[in-house]
């Protein structure tokens, strides 16, 4: 009883932040988002009598096993699969967590989709998508393939993400600047439940099923210039919701803000590139493949990136006979 699952992360257009109901994580409002090639977490279970405890091991490094979201959610596979066994778990990231970069959703959709395969399970997409979503939210959108939506849904069942094209349906790009990596001081988690504290919080939710329609029609028509002007003043607004929360979540490094203004100055200068930024200081730039080399070459002379990572859009979480142990 032993499975291994690699799931990418993803970058959502529009963003889930807030919950109608905390236990299920049920979003406030549906979100769209797209998978990542070079983002991806590899974890392998086991369930199994010999094991006395569970044992979740993230990076190499063994976490407690006091509150751990893990463990609750080796819980909700084991009571679907009517299963008292331990599990050992075994986790790896191919980039840092806890930075912004969302490890939750590559986390918590391999953890569903091993975790499910190694209880013995069949579950539907939906079904895993489902499971997924109660670990981490963001992680429903990373179980199904390429550009996906998340549905608000007001009920558990009806609130699950779907693959709206494959990967290869559209040529762009998702480059990651790392301008720094330091931890965040509040996870998504714990700052998304100040979401009502912002007085632009019904406004958000006054224009935002607008916002997914419009979204969708310019995906649809591929429409790169209108989609970009769109996704860049949605990373705007959700940051305007975040800095006027009580407490304030600010996110945002030097780095970041001298990377936002020089990505308007490009864009003036006639580089067609947007910005996405989520619960930390990393920019997502979005850009078509064929603006990929002139986008690099801006990158690489600025000294306060440290990393650069580039992402196509990527399948959602898969199975795979590489075995962390
Ligand atoms: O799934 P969580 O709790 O890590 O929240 C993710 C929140 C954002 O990344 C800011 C937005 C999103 O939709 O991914």
């Amino acid at each position: 009883m032993k499975s291994t699952a690699v799931a990418p992360s993803n970058i959502a257009f529009i963003k889930y932040w807030g919950k109608k109901n905390e236990q299920l994580r049920l979003p406030e409002n549906a979100s769209i988002s797209m998978n990542l090639s070079n983002l991806f977490t590899t974890t392998t279970v086991e369930f199994s009598a010999n094991y006395k405890e569970d044992s979740i091991e993230i990076d190499g490094i063994k976490e407690s096993n006091g509150e751990n979201r893990a463990i609750q959610h080796l819980d909700r596979v084991r009571k679907m699969a009517n299963l008292s066994f331990k599990a050992k778990v075994v986790t790896k990231n191919n980039f840092p967590v806890g930075t912004g970069l969302s490890s939750s959703a590559s986390g918590f959709a391999a953890l569903t989709l091993a975790g499910v395969s190694a209880a013995g399970l069949k579950l539907s997409e939906k079904e895993l998508s489902i499971l997924a979503r109660q670990g981490s939210g963001s992680a429903c959108r990373s179980i199904p393939d390429g550009f996906v939506e998340w549905l608000d849904g007001s009920t558990s069942d009806t609130s699950y993400a779907l693959s709206l094209y494959p990967p290869n349906y559209w040529d762009i790009l998702d480059v990651i600047a790392i301008v720094s990596a330091e931890k965040k001081d509040v996870s998504s988690t714990e700052g998304q439940k100040f979401i009502t504290s912002s007085p632009f919080f019904k406004t958000r939710l006054s224009h935002i099923g607008e916002k997914i329609f419009l979204v969708k029609r310019l995906l649809k028509e591929k429409n790169f210039l209108k989609f970009g002007k769109l996704i860049e003043a949605e990373a705007l607004e959700l940051h305007a919701i975040m800095l006027t929360s009580q407490p304030s979540l600010i996110y945002w490094t030097s780095g970041t803000l001298e990377l936002m203004k020089l990505v308007k100055r490009w864009r003036v200068k006639g580089l067609s590139v947007y910005f996405t930024i989520n619960t930390g200081q990393d920019i997502h730039l979005i850009i078509e493949n064929k603006n990929l080399d002139p986008l690099l070459r801006k990158l690489r002379e600025i000294k306060f990136i440290q990393k650069i990572v580039i992402n196509r859009p990527s399948v959602g979480a898969r199975l795979t006979h590489e075995h962390l142990f």
